[in-house]
């Protein structure tokens, strides 16, 4: 049996990655942070008895801060395969904790790495690396002559955590060349879901309109509607992590749809899901949206009702505009073909978040029936 060690099995990418190498036969060895509440939400349906002898999840404790910790975890696993998915992966809030963000998604890179090499098992086990599109930093004139970020376009990282996980590319890259490691990484663009963290503007705005919508919440607050992004589903990429791992040879891989979409329009797309058509006035902090129809019975909104305006507190000190990437690469050489586009993503994310807020819905309803009955 083939044994997977992932970092970030909490998060989402982790816990479809786990999905997946399970169903694939796998032993599924996980790291979780200690957290003072339950922070394992998004694979508890992979875990139900851990005294079940069938069981193939394990989970560690463990931190990527921890190099004797991971050492421990890896000799103890003797892992085929380690997926390093483990990182604070919000780009606003790596401005605020600059030096963690480093540590974790930088120098914790290096440690699994290192630890790989201390227990010699360079030959045995294959890594991959979670890299980003942020390391473009959505400069045009990187671009390459199709338009698009490829593997071959050259980094110019535009936060703490675009700098942090360049030394992630980079040492990846440096062990695979020093030490013939079987070590790749996934320049991965943009990917959401319904299980996407609450923070991340795609889920923001999910959550957002499905509570607007069922009357549960006023108007969202957002930053940069200018901001666009090459959006895929995280289920699609977790696919080629793998595939990327069963290659012949260790390699780095652009994984993208190759189309972009402004903020904007995710919002508008988000909102027709629910069959809501919106006009947007204004420009820069000023901008805002207003209902012009609704054509669907369960989500009646006022005409011309305020919905949506700027907030510069989620600007950031330093933008990346336009990301778009050419994910060719990954399909002529590994026959990736992603199953979603960005309608089928933002459909699955509205239905998810429309049916979560549903039951808070359900649950005021429950509550004013108790109070009714004890008028
Ligand atoms: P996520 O939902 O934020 O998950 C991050 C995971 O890392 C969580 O399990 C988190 O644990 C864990 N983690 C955070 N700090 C850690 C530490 N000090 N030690 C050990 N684990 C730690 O992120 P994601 O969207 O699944 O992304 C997975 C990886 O791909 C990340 O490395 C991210 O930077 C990278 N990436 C993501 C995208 C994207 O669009 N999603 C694109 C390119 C690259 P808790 O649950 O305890 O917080
Ligand atoms: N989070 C957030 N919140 N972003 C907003 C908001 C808001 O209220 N309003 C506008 N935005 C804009 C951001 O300024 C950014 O340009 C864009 O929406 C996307 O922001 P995020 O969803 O936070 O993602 P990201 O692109 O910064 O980073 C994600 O993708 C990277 C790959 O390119 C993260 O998953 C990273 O971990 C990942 O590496």
């Amino acid at each position: 049996m083939k044994v997977a060690l992932i970092t970030g099995i909490t998060g989402q990418d982790g816990s479809y990655l786990a999905e997946l190498l399970l169903e694939k036969g796998y032993m599924v060895h996980g790291i979780k942070r200690r957290a003072s509440l339950f922070n394992t939400d998004r694979i508890d349906h992979l875990y139900q008895d851990p005294h079940d002898p069938d069981q193939r999840l394990k989970l560690h404790y463990g931190d990527l801060t921890d190099s004797m910790n991971l050492t421990r975890i890896i000799q103890e696993c003797q892992p085929d395969e380690i997926y390093n998915l483990g990182a604070m992966s919000h780009v606003k809030v790596s401005f605020d904790s600059p030096e963690y963000v480093g540590n974790v998604d930088g120098l914790g890179t290096l440690r699994i790495l290192e630890a790989i090499r201390i227990l010699g098992l360079e030959n045995k086990t294959r890594i991959y690396q979670a890299s980003t599109s942020e390391l473009y930093g959505g400069l045009p004139e990187n671009k390459n002559e199709k338009g698009f970020y490829d593997e071959n376009s050259p980094f110019y990282p535009r936060s703490p955590y675009g700098v942090a996980k360049i030394y992630g590319f980079w040492i990846t890259k440096n062990y695979r060349e020093a030490y013939n490691m079987f070590a790749c990484n996934g320049i991965l663009f943009n990917h959401e879901s319904p299980r996407r963290g609450e923070t991340f503007v795609t889920r923001k705005i999910t959550r957002a309109v499905a509570k607007i919508a069922l009357g549960l919440q006023e108007k969202v607050y957002l930053g940069n509607l200018e901001a666009k992004r090459d959006w895929g589903h995280a289920k699609d990429y977790v696919r080629m992590m793998w595939m990327i791992l069963q290659a012949d040879v260790a390699e780095d891989w652009v994984i993208a749809t190759g189309v972009t979409t402004t903020v904007r329009d995710f919002v508008r797309m988000a909102f027709l899901e629910v069959g809501i058509e919106l006009e947007f006035k204004g420009t820069g902090v000023d901008e805002k949206a207003f209902v012009t129809a609704c054509n669907n019975k369960d989500f009646q909104l006022k005409i011309g009702k305020e919905v949506l305006s700027v907030d510069p507190t989620y600007f950031r000190p330093t933008e990346v505009d336009l990301l778009i990437g050419d994910p060719s690469k990954a399909k002529e050489k590994l026959g990736w073909v992603p199953e979603y586009d960005l309608k089928d993503l933002v459909k699955d994310m509205m239905e998810s978040d429309v049916k979560l807020m549903k039951k808070d819905v359900d649950l005021l309803k429950a509550g004013h029936e108790i109070l009714k009955q004890a008028e």
